[in-house]
């Protein structure tokens, strides 16, 4: 049996284990309330005017968002740029000459730190930014949930494997938001942030040309400012809601239900499948998209680099100071022994 103090260690070792494994359970919507308590105030007053001076700039900052957080976790990334010890995420298939709001991400900090230096991190910025915008344009308000830290480096390979393209099937749709812990009806609502902003000739051509499950008037119009030919006109831009793309309300659903999305990803939510009837129940009902894409924003918000596949050691520097130290503490009584970690 074994003794009394490797029985403690292991008590230990298995508490520090799970606080490893939850950092999102650290998140508190009062995370800055004192250290900088006009935070929220001024991430949206930048907002704001970013999005007076373009209103698509709100579905930009949204997106950065999304980006963020399906690539390691809501850990800022994104905004890295390549060093020399890293190749960045905004060269990645799915950013580039695509994301965008970068200057007034920068804008955002500099606000921030002119307010509480050196006090909030940029994952936390993109979060509140996200929800500005939604609220912005429309949409419903949630309390953001904050406290992330940010990560040191990127990974421009996670970035293309991470980020689902608008050529995914439903089944490929559902799992990558599943293996994030993301529902299905997270998958549902989170998409009805296509309900603002716009998407490039490249990412619905083949759509527009050879699919059959789109209203044949939307694929004509949107054929006359997206040639057949890849290269010539690559950029050119189509809002994503035909409608109201600086709105943010339901009409991306009514459009899925009259054959009028985008992307082949979008109207995939909306074919035949297990994903209808969501689908049908959000075009028919605005109060519920709102309640439940709310809820669905907090919970990507919760993804994080230390679940699912857990910090590397480098990770380990950036943990609350008491736990850095209980753990050192640890490795020094030699009750603990890093190799056997299974941090890798
Ligand atoms: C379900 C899987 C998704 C796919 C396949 C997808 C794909 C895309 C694509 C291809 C574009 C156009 C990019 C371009 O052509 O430059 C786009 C735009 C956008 N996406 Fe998604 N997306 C998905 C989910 C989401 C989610 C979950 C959010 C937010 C929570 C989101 C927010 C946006 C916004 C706001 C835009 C417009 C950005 C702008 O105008 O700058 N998308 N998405």
């Amino acid at each position: 049996m074994a003794s009394f103090p490797s029985y403690k260690a292991a008590i230990t070792l298995a508490i520090l284990l799970v606080f490893l494994n939850s950092s999102s359970a650290q998140l508190s919507a009062n995370y800055y309330s004192k250290s900088c308590p006009n935070l929220f105030g001024t991430v949206k007053s930048v907002v704001h005017s970013a999005i007076q001076n373009e209103a698509r700039m709100g579905a930009s900052l949204l997106r950065l968002f999304f980006h963020d957080c399906f690539v390691n976790g809501c850990d800022g990334s994104i905004l890295l740029d390549d060093t020399s010890s890293f190749t960045g995420e905004k060269g990645a298939i799915p950013n580039r000459n695509s994301a965008r709001g970068f200057n007034v991400v920068d804008n955002i900090k500099s606000a921030v730190e002119k307010a509480c230096p050196g006090v909030v991190s940029c994952a936390d910025i993109l979060a509140v930014a996200a929800r500005d915008s939604v609220v912005i344009l429309g949409g419903p308000d949630w309390n953001v949930k904050l406290g992330r830290r940010d990560s040191r480096t990127a990974s421009r390979s996670a970035a293309n494997n991470g980020i689902p393209a608008p050529t995914s099937n439903l089944n490929a749709l559902i799992s990558r938001f599943n293996a994030l812990g993301l529902s299905t009806k997270d998958l549902v609502a989170l998409s009805g942030s296509h309900t603002i902003g716009q998407a490039r000739c490249t990412s619905f051509r083949a759509r527009i040309y050879n699919e059959s499950n789109l209203d044949t008037s939307l694929a004509q119009t949107r054929r006359g400012n997206c040639p057949r030919a890849t290269g010539s006109g690559d950029n050119n831009l189509a809002p994503l809601d035909l409608q109201t793309p600086t709105n943010f309300d339901n009409s991306y659903f009514k459009n899925l239900v009259n054959r009028r999305g985008l992307l082949h990803s979008d109207q995939q939510l909306f074919n035949g499948g297990s994903t209808d009837s969501i689908v049908r129940t959000y075009s028919n009902s605005p109060n519920t998209f709102e309640s439940d894409f709310a809820a669905a924003m907090i919970k990507m918000g919760d993804i994080s680099p230390l679940t699912g596949s857990r910090g590397d050691k480098e990770k380990l520097q950036e943990f609350p100071l008491e736990v850095t130290t209980t753990f050192i503490g640890l490795l020094e009584l030699g009750t603990v022994d890093l190799d056997r970690l299974p941090l890798t």
